[in-house]
């Protein structure tokens, strides 16, 4: 087999990538290691950046999501049983986030390639990659019962933290800056009625909440708990008072309870891999760099990515021109790391940390009230939530 750009990991960032690349005349073939039905059914991202948005209607799976999606022009912060706004179309000049899931994403993407002919190889496995330095790069992998072996001119590594792209990088070129939070979030889907138009991020003596959404009649909350939580000691009603009592005032007083599913929890940790490119291998999303979850950054990071990666793609086979690529690495990280200080940022200021002193509250509280209360305090944060310019 033979294309010119293998792609591994059939999560967001690669099959934006195949997408985008197709648009632009050039072919991929994507390895998944996962049945399409486990990829479009996991439960994980819900906001877009307005600079996501326009990137997927620029791929051509625009419609459904701006049928769907759910336009915030806010969010709300709770603390010490009070709600304020941050008004982001006042703050940025008239930008928006949309409230659309990652499932839906990626089932309208799959739907896109399928319908260009695209090829995408699910369940693949033992993918392993070789030759990276050479101009003829391979993957190695099986399929339905056999080994294959597919050349390639470029391969994404889009396979996600956990996967074998970024492995393949000698730790000797690979430097690696993380830092792992002593908390989790459990997070539940539930169809219970809004307790608000717009999202709540509420930091409280207990830890922190926040009530999100995936549309006007299914709600998504987090609870702050511990990275070891076991979820059986958490029933439905456990969870309800909890999210009550941390989200407080109208917003916990008007919450309904009811059956909670796809309950989960997600470890938090920031997490930068550079280079992000070794030879003919380049590395995008979840691959690269991972934030904590607080401010939804980790789907729009790797959307930035694979913008990048796709605009120098194009311009190395269009006009032979390099420069893209080589400058790709650079150019990734310095959106990138401006996403990990923001997202450490919120966390730290939303969360419980064990070792937390009164003094640790009272800045946490002084931070809150400036930031509601000094208008470019509020513009810093609205303009790292609807998401940095491109450069
Ligand atoms: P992934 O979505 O991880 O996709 C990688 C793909 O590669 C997967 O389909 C995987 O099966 C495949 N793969 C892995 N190894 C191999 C291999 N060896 N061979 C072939 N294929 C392979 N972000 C937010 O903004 N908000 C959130 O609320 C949020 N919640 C999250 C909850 C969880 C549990 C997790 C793990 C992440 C969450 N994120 C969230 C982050 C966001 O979902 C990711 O940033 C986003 O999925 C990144 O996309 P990706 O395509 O780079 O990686
Ligand atoms: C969601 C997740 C986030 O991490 C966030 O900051 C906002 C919303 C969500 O899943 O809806």
């Amino acid at each position: 087999m033979r294309t010119q750009i293998a792609i591994v990991g059939a999560g967001p960032s690669g099959l934006l990538l195949s997408q985008l690349l197709h648009k632009q005349g050039i072919e991929t073939v994507v390895l998944e290691r996962r049945s399409q039905a486990y990829v479009e059914g996991r439960i994980r991202a819900g906001v877009l950046e307005q600079g996501t948005v326009e990137l997927l209607e620029a791929a051509g799976v625009g419609d459904r999501m701006r049928r769907e999606g759910l336009l915030h022009r806010g969010i709300e912060l709770s603390f010490e049983g009070r709600r304020h706004r941050i008004d982001f179309d006042a703050l940025t000049g008239g930008k928006s986030v949309m409230v659309y899931g990652q499932t839906e994403v990626t089932k309208d993407l799959n739907r896109a390639r399928q319908a260009a002919g695209g090829q995408t190889l699910f369940e693949a496995e033992d993918v392993s990659l070789h030759d990276l330095e050479g101009a003829a790069p391979r993957l190695r992998f099986r399929h339905q019962g056999r080994d294959h072996e597919l050349s390639c001119d470029f391969v994404a590594g889009c396979d996600g933290f956990h996967g074998v792209c970024r492995r393949s990088i000698p730790s000797e070129i690979l430097k690696t800056y993380e830092r792992v939070y002593p908390f989790a979030w459990l997070g539940i889907l539930s169809d219970t009625p809004p307790v608000s138009e717009e999202l709540i991020y509420a930091r409280h003596d207990r830890g922190f909440a926040l009530y999100s959404m995936r549309s006007p009649t299914r709600s998504r909350l987090y609870i702050q708990c511990s990275p070891d939580e076991n979820l059986e000691d958490w029933p439905d009603e456990r969870i309800w008072d909890e999210l009550r009592l941390r989200l407080g005032g109208e917003g916990g007083e008007a919450l309904q309870s009811g059956p909670a599913f796809e309950k989960s929890v997600t470890p938090m940790r920031s997490f930068v891999a550079e280079p992000m490119r070794f030879g003919r291998l380049f590395l995008a999303g979840d691959a690269a760099h991972i934030v904590p979850p607080t401010g939804a950054k980790g789907l729009n990071l790797a959307a930035a990515d694979v913008r990048v990666l796709a605009g120098a793609l194009a311009a190395h086979y269009a006009e032979g021109r390099d420069d893209l690529l080589d400058a790709y690495s650079e150019t990734c990280l310095r959106r990138i790391w401006k996403a990990q200080r923001f997202s450490w940022w919120l966390t730290s200021l939303l969360h419980r940390f064990p070792e937390d002193s009164p003094f640790g509250k009272r800045v946490q509280l002084a931070e809150l009230d400036y930031l509601t209360g000094s208008t470019a305090a509020a513009t810093t944060l609205a303009e790292n939530y609807v998401g940095l310019p491109f450069e």
